[in-house]
C-alpha cells in the first residue's frame, strides 16, 4: 500500500542517515517506528535490527505491521485472499472512501477512488481475519 506521506521513496535515504548517526552495525538495535502508517520505515530495518516496535493510531496501520513487523512466517494461500478483498464490491459509503477520496469530494486525495470504496469492506475482513 502507498499513499501520499508514506515514507516508501525514502525509505533507504533514512536508513543511510540512520546508519551515519548510529552506526552500520544494527543488529542490536532496537528500532522504534512511531507513526508507522504502511510500516515502510519498520520493514526498511527489520532484517537488520534485533527488534521493530511499531505504533500508530489507525487500525488500518495495525493490520499491516501484523504482518509486515510482527509475523515472520510466510503466508500460505495469500493470492486466495488477495483475490477475495479484490473482488468485493465497491461501496461509496465508507469511511475511507468519504473521507479521503478525491471522488467523494472530500478534497483529499490519499487513495485511489477504487481502492477508498473497497475499504469498508476490508476493515470487516480484517476484524474477520484477526478472530480467527
Ligand atoms: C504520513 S502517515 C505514515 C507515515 C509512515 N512512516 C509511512 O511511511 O507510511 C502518518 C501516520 O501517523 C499516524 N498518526 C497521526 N497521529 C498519531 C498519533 N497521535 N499517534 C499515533 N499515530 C499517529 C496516522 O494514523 C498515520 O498513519
Amino acid at each position: 500500500m502507498n499513499y501520499i506521506g508514506s515514507k516508501l521513496k525514502l525509505s533507504s535515504w533514512i536508513e543511510e542517515e540512520v546508519k551515519k548517526v548510529v552506526g552500520s552495525d544494527l543488529s542490536q538495535k532496537v528500532f522504534c517506528d512511531i507513526f508507522a502508517g504502511t510500516g515502510i520505515v519498520g520493514r526498511t530495518f527489520k532484517p537488520h535490527v534485533k527488534q521493530v516496535i511499531s505504533n500508530d493510531l489507525e487500525h488500518y496501520s495495525f493490520v499491516l505491521n501484523k504482518n509486515y513487523i510482527e509475523n515472520h512466517k510466510a503466508i500460505v494461500d495469500k493470492e486466495k485472499y488477495i483475490e477475495e478483498l479484490n473482488s468485493l464490491p465497491l461501496i461509496e459509503d465508507g469511511f475511507i472512501y468519504q473521507n479521503y477520496c478525491m471522488g467523494s469530494g472530500s478534497e483529499r486525495q490519499y487513495f485511489s477512488d477504487e481502492n477508498g470504496k473497497k475499504n469498508r469492506h476490508h476493515a470487516n475482513q480484517n476484524q474477520r481475519v484477526e478472530g480467527e
